[in-house]
């Protein structure tokens, strides 16, 4: 326990336990929330949603009014960097994300030279984000790894499995690899500018981290991720990073120790017990709800809660879920987690 200090999330990524833990949900802008309904309706499409930042700024700041979390993330998508290379993405009502499947033999294509062009109006969103904000919560922004969108690129959307993806990465390595150091490059100069547009953490999501052999792991997972991090800190951006391989189990501790990441982000699977005993000492977590329990709510719930913040009362801990709120939660079992936690 320390005193209240003006960022508790700042607080937590700068080596702090807190207690009761800081708290916000990942996608905690989306459609069970009435509001953010009624303002997607005003959108084209979900794209040009993103590119609104009238629009966008509105739905970030949405879930902080009505529940005060510790946190806003930018309203945007991870599939706003394919954009900047040189793709077309849409997304399908009910199918979720499009993108003409892209072959990594032709990397040398994507283009490394529209980042701040294409992308700007995000860094409007978080500029516009910041003047409204309390003073006491966290503004983050957020990109996906290179793998997890090579993933959509490669095959032209979503997946079951990344199949294509991961032949591709075995048996075109080399093209493979130059197209990871292009979105990560562009990864890199799209997370300076939102550090610039006023930022205070910035989270790497890399959903599709699940279900590599290490060798590929450190090849498609660490060595991007590591490049991003480098890259961002030698143009001088300090701001705290949170690394999130989702399904990397035991792998997670390499990823934590090898990539650079200031804190990690754990999934609904991760024991918290080996995650604690094998984690580098010290070092922030974030997690791990499983979105499901919040769906089922009431006392299964509450002990899920308190299970958790049992966990992590010896580390650093952001209470988070261990993936994205689903579209069919009650808010009230949103305000159930809330005072749970912050009762106990
Ligand atoms: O967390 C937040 O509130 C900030 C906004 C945010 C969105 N997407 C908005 C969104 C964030 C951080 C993301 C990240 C994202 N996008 C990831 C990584 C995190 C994860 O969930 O694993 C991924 C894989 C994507 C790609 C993506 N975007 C998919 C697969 C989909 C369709 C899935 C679905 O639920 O329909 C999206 C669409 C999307 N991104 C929505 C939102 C609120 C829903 C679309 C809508 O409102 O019409």
């Amino acid at each position: 326990m320390t005193d209240t200090l003006s960022k508790p999330i700042l607080d937590v990524l700068a080596g702090q336990t807190i207690s009761p833990p800081p708290v916000w949900l990942m996608r905690q802008a989306g459609r069970y929330l009435a509001e953010y309904r009624e303002v997607r309706s005003r959108a084209k499409n979900f794209i040009d949603f993103c590119f609104s930042p009238d629009l966008a700024s509105e739905v970030t700041l949405q879930p902080i009014r009505r529940f005060g979390f510790d946190a806003a993330i930018m309203f945007a998508d991870i599939l706003l960097v394919p954009i900047a290379l040189g793709r077309k993405v849409w997304f399908v009502t009910g199918e979720g994300p499009k993108l003409e499947p892209f072959d990594p033999a032709n990397y040398q294509d994507l283009r490394l030279d529209q980042t701040h062009e294409v992308l700007s109006p995000i860094a409007e969103t978080l500029r516009r984000v910041k003047k409204d904000l309390p003073k006491e919560t966290t503004l983050i922004g957020f990109a996906g790894s290179p793998w997890t969108v090579a993933t959509y690129m490669v095959e032209g959307g979503g997946s079951k499995d990344r199949y294509f993806t991961r032949v591709a990465a075995y048996a075109q390595a080399e093209a493979f690899d130059g197209m990871l150091d292009r979105i990560a490059d562009v990864t890199a100069d799209y997370l300076v500018m939102q550090a610039e547009a006023g930022a205070e953490v910035l989270k790497l999501f890399d959903s599709w981290a699940e279900g590599l052999p290490q060798p590929l792991f450190e090849r498609v997972i660490i060595r991007p991720t590591k490049r991003i991090v480098d890259k961002v800190r030698a143009a001088g951006v300090t701001v705290p990073i949170i690394g999130f391989p989702r399904g990397a189990g035991t792998l997670y501790p390499l990823y934590a120790r090898e990539t650079g990441v200031t804190a990690i982000a754990l999934d609904t699977a991760v024991d918290p017990a080996w995650a604690d005993a094998n984690l580098p000492k010290g070092m922030p977590v974030q997690g791990h709800l499983d979105p499901a329990a919040l769906r089922a709510g009431g006392e299964v719930l509450q002990s899920e809660v308190r299970r958790l913040v049992d966990a992590w009362s010896g580390r650093p801990h952001i209470f988070n879920l261990g993936h994205g709120i689903t579209p069919d939660v009650p808010v009230d079992h949103v305000h159930l987690l809330l005072d749970t936690l912050r009762q106990r």
